[in-house]
């Protein structure tokens, strides 16, 4: 079975005076999907969902939405749901006259208006509130009901801008539970835009990391977390341990990196590095194991060095390692272990060659 593409861009570039903020933007999204913009501020995120919401018109390139042009239709013949980071609720309207707003433009009848409002607030758990007004709402209700709004007309594609960024952490959390619930059971092709890495990792079925309106990467979550494809993805998506040094060698898939703190070896992926070369080099703390005693493992990277600091963080502890050249995050997981490690105390650390990351280093300071 072929896949049907809802929604490609081609080439799309959009300038603000000299400024380039969207630069060579090309992706084909399937249906069904939930495509996610990642990237700090600033980077374009708004700027493309703007064109693709026929807002703003590209300077070049073409957008297709279910394989037909759309360049130059206006945002109303576009088939969209749409809900922004301010929740854009009419205030003067109740809960189910802003529901019923996008049905009511396109005629349909009262009984049927009534049965799809009906329906979708019950699919954002909220049909009790039909009748208050959004002042009467809190935030997450106030955004449900956004979300209830943008689904209503049963839209070919749903564009998120960070709908979840004015909610405290818990109900952030719990709408983003919602929202993928909703986007699973709906199947709308959706596109969601945040720099909340966490979120984007939990909802997507791709991302696109973005930066300074260049595409660094689009791919699975896995893929991005796993095989970043760039300096600027890794440190971008999860917390990651730097040091520096320079390729000693680089034979049968395997690196030598010399480093202030002693020889660091990496399995080789596709990195373009040669020997000579100053590298930045990367280990997630989530990898590296720590232990009291040399354990004298073979095979794997070795770092002696001093606890600092450790901090109790409920499902994992976290352990500052002096090693003399660097400090070194260590994510401790089993929680059920009593990581009694004083400041001070001696402990090694081991990681594989396979979780050690390797980036060109673009300055050559240190
Ligand atoms: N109408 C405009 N005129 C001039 N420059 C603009 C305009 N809109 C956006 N920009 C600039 O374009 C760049 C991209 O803006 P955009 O709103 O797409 O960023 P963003 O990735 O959505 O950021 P944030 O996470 O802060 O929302 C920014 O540098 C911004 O200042
Ligand atoms: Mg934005």
């Amino acid at each position: 079975m072929s896949k049907q593409i809802d929604v490609e861009l081609k080439n799309i570039q959009k300038k603000f005076g000299a400024n380039i903020v969207v630069d060579r933007f090309d992706i084909q999204i399937e249906k069904g999907e939930c495509v996610t913009f990642l990237g700090p501020s600033g980077c374009g995120k708004t700027t493309t969902l703007n064109m693709i919401a026929g807002f703003l018109e590209p300077d070049q390139g073409e957008l297709y939405i279910k394989g037909k042009r759309m360049n130059g239709v206006p945002s109303n013949k576009r088939d969209l749901g749409m809900v922004f980071q301010t929740y854009s609720l009419f205030p003067h309207m109740t809960v189910f006259e802003n529901v019923a707003y996008g049905l009511k433009l396109r005629k349909v009848p009262k009984a049927e208006i009534a049965d799809k409002v009906n329906k979708v607030l019950g699919i954002v758990k909220l049909p009790h509130l039909a009748d208050r007004y959004p002042k009467q709402l809190s935030g997450g209700q106030r955004q449900r009901i956004a979300i209830a709004r943008a689904l209503v007309t049963e839209p070919s594609l749903l564009l998120l801008d960070e709908p979840l960024s004015n909610l405290d952490a818990k109900l952030r959390e719990e709408l983003r539970d919602e929202m993928k619930r909703l986007q699973q059971e709906i199947g709308v092709t959706t596109i969601f835009v945040t720099h909340d890495q966490e979120e984007a990792l939990y909802l997507s079925s791709r991302i696109v990391v973005l930066n300074h309106g260049k595409v660094e990467q689009i791919g699975t979550p896995w893929d991005i977390y796993n095989r970043p494809a760039s300096e600027f993805v890794h440190t971008f998506i999860g917390k990651s341990n730097r040091m520096t040094g320079t390729v000693e060698s680089s034979s049968n898939g395997a690196l030598l990196l010399k480093t202030d703190a002693g020889t660091i070896r990496a399995a080789s992926r596709d990195q373009q590095v040669s020997a000579g070369e100053a590298v930045s080099i990367y280990v997630r703390p989530e990898t590296i194991a720590l232990y009291t005693e040399d354990r004298g493992t073979a095979d794997v990277n070795r770092m002696k060095g001093t606890v600092k600091l450790t901090s109790f963080l409920g499902a994992h502890t976290e352990c500052e390692v002096e090693t003399g050249s660097f400090t070194v995050t260590v994510r401790l997981h089993d929680a059920r272990q009593n990581f009694t490690l004083a400041s001070g105390q001696q402990v090694y650390l081991e990681w594989s060659p396979e979780d050690v990351f390797v980036f060109p280093r673009e300055d050559e300071g240190q």
